[in-house]
């Protein structure tokens, strides 16, 4: 058989041509990177779940309306996604201090800021991902004012939809990262939420102990990133049946 064709591979994924046109296999890699993949390793079963974690956060977004790439999960480490065109934006919502901005305006991290707080980085590697205001976005046309409208508040959407799922487990959801696209419809453009949403791109803490369940655990060598990643599927009740392995004692036949 031929092999699929390769259409882009990143630093935690790859996607492969789609069954069909306009649709793209997403493969979640086991690897891990930090500081513009300065820091890299390799994470085993990372991959399967986040593939599973991201259908979980995909599929209930939609549930309440949220248009978003996924199409279903194909296999552990696979899912069907629409192909869309990339709006080249890290779109950031915080809801409390912590990472860059924490850094940045000399805040501790865990405070609580008076409203969810939405901002943007440029996607480039190159560069960093370097943020940017909203002026920037629409002088250089990588979206309209009307996108940045619909952006703003798909963000805030899946943030208290996100908020509220993790609360409902004990964990409180500090911020994260969405990517968006567009797909055409004729001559109209419509705003997908596209990418993953995973512990990779959230920041995620235990409501009780304070204890971090996201990839700060590998960005500041707080202890193993599965075992962190493994307990949030668990109390999603996500987690893929063959990677629990419970132990059972012999049982003896007369
Ligand atoms: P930051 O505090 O480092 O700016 O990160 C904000 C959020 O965005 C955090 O949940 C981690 C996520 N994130 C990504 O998903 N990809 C990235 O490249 C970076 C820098 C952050």
């Amino acid at each position: 058989m031929a092999r699929r064709k390769l259409v882009y591979e990143g630093k935690a994924k790859i996607l492969y041509e789609g069954p069909e046109p306009g649709t793209l296999v997403q493969y979640f890699k086991d690897d891990a990177t930090a500081f513009n993949a300065e820091k890299k390793a390799v994470i085993e079963g990372k991959g399967v779940l986040n593939n599973r974690l991201s259908e979980y956060f995909m599929t209930g977004l939609q549930s309440i309306g949220i248009p978003t790439h996924f199409i279903k999960r194909i296999n552990m480490r696979e899912q069907l996604i629409r192909q869309v065109e990339i709006i080249p934006l890290e779109v950031i919502v915080r809801n409390f201090a912590a990472g860059s901005m924490a850094k940045r305006l000399g805040m501790e991290e865990g405070t609580p800021l008076p409203r969810p707080i939405v901002e943007f980085s440029y996607k480039d590697d190159k560069l960093g991902d370097p943020l940017v205001p909203e002026e920037y976005i629409i002088a250089f046309g990588w979206a309209s004012q009307q996108d940045m409208d619909d952006i703003v508040s798909l963000a805030l959407r899946v943030n208290d939809w996100m908020s509220g799922v993790m609360y409902g487990v004990g964990i409180k959801l500090i911020d994260f990262k969405i990517e968006v696209g567009r797909i055409y419809d004729g001559d109209f453009a419509r705003l997908l939420l596209a990418d993953e949403i995973s512990p990779d791109s959230c920041r995620l803490w235990d409501i009780e102990t304070g204890r971090k369940l996201d990839k700060d655990v590998f960005r500041r060598d707080l202890g193993d990133l599965a075992d962190a990643y493994t307990e949030v599927a668990r109390r999603l009740g996500v987690l893929p049946t063959n990677v629990t392995h419970t132990p059972t004692k012999p049982t003896l036949i007369n």
